[in-house]
């Protein structure tokens, strides 16, 4: 079901996003999230509105090595118009490598690299969100991505956090770097590594990025969970296009509210109980058939339960039931379960969902910041900090 709103006083349109060759007609992104924007969900969302669907990212070492996993996220529909992926990397040269083999056999058709994991396995080591601070270290990955990419024209973007903590900010430097090297657009997420994903998304310093670069297309990110949000996040920041994470978990619809919001629309979709209910099965099916495997595919849609019914009257024992479904059979059933008639709950349903928690003292390398250059034992230790990661 749409509704529509009551009109803005202002009226917001924004202009296509162009990233290097591509025009992205709706200036809206879809944040890479590890586990979540798999080829299932990029597709849900796609079909609501437009803009640009990032794959989970893939570590640089994965993708050289070519393991089938990391082969498989960057797999995309053949309707998917512009093939976007995210690798993570903390060496130039594995970096390098991986960009190259991407380019070569044209698998991608633009490339984003993810310096804004908060992990702490991973920033222990320097890596993630920690990497940035090394100026040399992140300068010759940015450079050679970008060098790579650019031998068939493929636009390479980043993406970071603020810096590290308020005290160690390095994001306007880093994309002065970014600027310098040729990338095609930098995303900034309004977080320092310290915040993670508590309190609130910095936009002033989203609109002093925008300030001091503005030569190169700057995209936003942090907390917009609602088409209204992301007008403000525009008008506040000037940016050139929006990326959404946390937003559209259990809410692919989302994509259709942006596009009309950038289009000077006030339609928004207000799905009941019964369209969400069709939703997430659909959901249910497309991952079956991505990961191939029913089990597989069910294993994946229950943590979307708990997104998709958030702000929902639904009772918590057809909650749990749902987020152990073994097979779509059942899932069928329980959702058949639950109450049809029951229409869009409005402010339960809107607002922040998705990870918070509270701020954590970085966990850092023994003396990272005391020196902006890499030093050889830190060399050393970074290289486990592409072992095993997911998320940012
Ligand atoms: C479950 C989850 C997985 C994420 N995985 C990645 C990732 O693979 N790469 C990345 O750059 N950021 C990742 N992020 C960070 C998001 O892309 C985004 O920067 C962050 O959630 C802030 O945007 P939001 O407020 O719209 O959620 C992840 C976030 C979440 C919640």
């Amino acid at each position: 079901m749409t509704e529509t709103i009551a009109p803005r006083s202002k009226q917001l349109k924004l202009p296509p996003l162009n990233l290097g060759k591509h025009t992205i007609d709706v200036p809206v992104v879809l944040a890479p999230m590890a586990g979540v924007t798999n080829k299932a969900f990029r597709r849900l969302c796609r079909e609501y509105g437009g803009g640009l669907y990032v794959t989970e990212m893939v570590t640089a070492r994965s993708l050289v090595e070519r393991r089938p996993e990391s082969l498989r996220i960057i797999e995309h529909d053949s309707d998917e118009a512009i093939r976007s992926i995210q690798i993570y990397g903390v060496d130039a040269v594995n970096v390098g490598k991986a960009v190259r083999m991407v380019v070569e056999e044209d698998r991608a058709d633009h490339i984003d690299l993810n310096f804004g994991c908060p992990v702490p396995k991973v920033t222990k080591l320097g890596g993630g969100s920690a990497l940035p601070w090394k100026t040399d270290l992140f300068t010759a990955i940015v450079e050679t991505a970008v060098k790579e990419a650019s031998r068939n024209d493929i636009p390479l973007t980043i993406k970071m956090r603020k810096g590290i903590d308020e005290d160690h900010l390095t994001f306007i430097e880093s994309a002065k770097i970014a600027r310098d090297a040729g990338v095609a657009g930098i995303a900034l997420h309004g977080r320092t590594l310290e915040q993670r994903y508590s309190g609130h998304a910095d936009w002033n310093a989203i609109a002093d990025l925008r300030e001091a670069i503005p030569d190169v297309p700057i995209l936003g990110n942090g907390d917009i969970f609602s088409a209204e949000d992301a007008i403000s996040m525009v008008e506040q920041t000037g940016v050139d296009g929006i990326v959404v994470g946390r937003g559209c978990q259990g809410r692919p619809w989302l994509f259709g509210d942006l596009q009309n919001a950038f289009e000077g629309s006030e339609e928004r979709f207000r799905p009941g109980v019964s369209e969400v209910a069709d939703m997430i099965y659909r959901h249910a099916e497309l991952l079956v058939e991505t990961f191939g495997d029913e089990a597989k595919g069910l294993r994946e849609i229950r943590k979307h339960v708990a997104w998709y019914f958030h702000g929902y009257p639904v009772g918590g024992q057809l909650r749990s039931k749902m987020a152990t479904v073994p097979d779509l059979a059942s899932f069928r059933e329980y959702l058949a379960e639950l109450d049809h008639s029951i229409g869009y709950p409005g402010a339960p349903v809107e607002g922040p969902r998705g990870r918070a928690g509270s701020p954590k003292k970085p966990h850092l390398p023994q003396g990272w910041l005391d020196s902006r250059v890499l030093g050889d034992a830190e060399r050393l230790g970074l290289a486990g900090a592409e072992l095993d990661v997911s998320g940012g």
